[in-house]
C-alpha cells in the first residue's frame, strides 16, 4: 500500500477553481518587476511573503490586486501560466479550468487582448509540454459596477470561441450576485458557461441568487450554504459541483483550523465538493497540498480521495468523453495501487 501522499499524487484530478493571477510567486513578481522596470513595496522575497498575513478576504485582495500589477506583456501571461501548469502537471493535474480577471488589467490601460493571447499561449504550450488540458473562464470583478462588466462582455466578443465561461469573483459581502444578472444572462446567450463565487464569505442567500438569478453550472466555495439545510438539499439533488478551497478557506479565516473545514461534512452530506488551490502563490500550497493537508487534516478515506477526484472531473465542463476517458483513468490508477 502507497502512502497518502504518493496516492495522491498518482490520481488523476482536475482543478476547477484557479485564479491565474493567483499564482503569481513573489519570485516571478520579482522577475517581472525588473523586466517591465516596476518599483515594488517591497524589497525582498521575503518581505513580500510576510506580507502574506491576511484576516479576511479584502486584505488578501488588496495585495493580490497590487502584485498583478507587474503583468505588463503577453510574454509575462505566458510566463505565468507556464509557471502554474509546471506545478500542478507535478501534481498529477490532468486538466485545469483558470480563472483570469481582465479588468485588474484592463484598468491599468493593458488592452484586453495582452492577457488572454498570453495565458492561451501559456496554455497550448502546457498541453503540449506537460499534456495538461485548460480552458478559460472569465471573472467579472463584483466590487466593480454592472456597466464595467458589459464592457469587459464586449472586448471579450472576438475570443468567445476561446473562453468556456464566465465567473464571479473579488469582494463578495456588500455585491451580492443580483447585481450582475443581467450581464450573467447576456453571457449565457452567448452559449457561455457560467460560475460564480457564492458563500465564501457571504450568506447562504448569495448561494441562492447564483442558482436563481445567474442560472450557475457551479458554485465557487459554497461554504456557509452549509447553515441552511433547505438550500444544502437543493444543491444535492441538483448535483451542484461545489468548488471548494481548503487552504485558502484557512488563509482567509473562513476557517479557523483545517481539521474543523466542512469538506467531510459536504462529502456525507452528499454535495459534490472537489478541491481546488484557489490563489496557492497566496495561501502556501498549489492542488497536491491542498490534497495532502485535507486528506490528512480530515483523515480522509481512500474512497472519498477517489470520490473528490471523481468529482473533479464530472464537475468540468468537458466533454462527455473526454470525462469518460479521465474516469477509465482513474480506474485504471485504482486497479494498477490495489
Ligand atoms: N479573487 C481571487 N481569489 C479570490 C477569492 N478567493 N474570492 C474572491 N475573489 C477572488
Ligand atoms: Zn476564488
Amino acid at each position: 500500500m502507497i502512502d497518502v501522499a504518493r496516492f495522491i499524487q498518482g490520481l488523476p484530478k482536475a482543478e476547477l477553481h484557479l485564479h491565474i493571477e493567483g499564482s503569481l510567486e513573489p519570485e516571478l513578481m520579482f522577475d517581472l518587476a525588473r523586466r517591465n522596470r516596476i518599483s515594488l513595496p517591497f524589497t525582498s522575497v521575503e518581505a513580500v511573503r510576510a506580507a502574506y498575513a491576511f484576516s479576511n478576504l479584502q486584505d488578501f485582495l488588496d495585495i493580490y490586486y497590487k502584485g498583478a500589477g507587474v503583468l505588463m506583456t503577453e510574454q509575462d501571461f505566458q510566463d505565468l501560466a507556464m509557471a502554474y501548469f509546471r506545478r500542478v502537471a507535478a501534481d498529477g493535474c490532468r486538466h485545469v479550468e483558470l480563472f483570469f480577471d481582465p479588468q485588474t488589467h484592463t484598468d491599468r490601460g493593458l488592452p484586453f487582448r495582452i492577457a488572454i493571447e498570453g495565458l492561451l499561449a501559456g496554455m497550448a504550450e502546457a498541453e503540449r509540454r506537460f499534456g495538461v488540458s485548460s480552458s478559460l473562464i472569465l471573472c467579472f470583478l463584483r466590487h466593480l459596477d454592472e456597466d464595467a462588466a458589459f464592457t469587459t462582455l464586449r472586448a471579450a466578443e472576438p475570443y468567445l470561441d476561446r473562453i468556456l465561461g464566465v465567473g464571479l469573483d473579488s469582494s463578495e459581502v456588500g455585491h451580492p450576485p443580483s447585481k450582475f444578472a443581467r450581464v450573467f444572462a447576456a453571457a449565457g446567450e452567448r452559449g457561455l458557461k457560467r460560475v460564480a463565487h457564492a458563500g465564501e464569505e457571504g450568506p447562504p442567500a448569495y448561494v441562492r441568487e447564483a442558482l436563481d438569478l445567474l442560472h450557475v453550472d457551479r458554485i465557487d466555495h459554497g461554504n456557509r450554504a452549509l447553515e441552511d439545510p433547505a438550500l444544502v438539499a437543493r444543491l444535492v439533488a441538483e448535483g451542484m459541483t461545489l468548488t471548494v478551497c481548503p487552504l485558502s478557506n484557512l488563509k482567509l479565516c473562513v476557517v479557523d483550523d483545517l481539521k474543523a473545514h466542512p469538506l467531510k461534512r459536504m462529502l456525507d452530506l452528499g454535495l459534490k465538493a472537489t478541491i481546488n488551490s484557489d490563489d496557492p502563490a497566496y495561501f502556501g500550497g498549489y492542488l497536491g497540498r491542498n490534497w495532502t493537508e485535507t486528506a490528512q487534516a480530515l483523515s480522509l478515506s481512500r474512497a472519498e480521495l477517489v470520490t473528490l477526484a471523481k468529482n473533479s472531473f464530472t464537475g468540468s465542463f468537458l466533454p462527455p468523453d473526454a470525462v469518460s476517458d479521465h474516469l477509465a483513468g482513474i480506474d485504471a490508477y485504482l486497479s494498477s495501487n490495489s
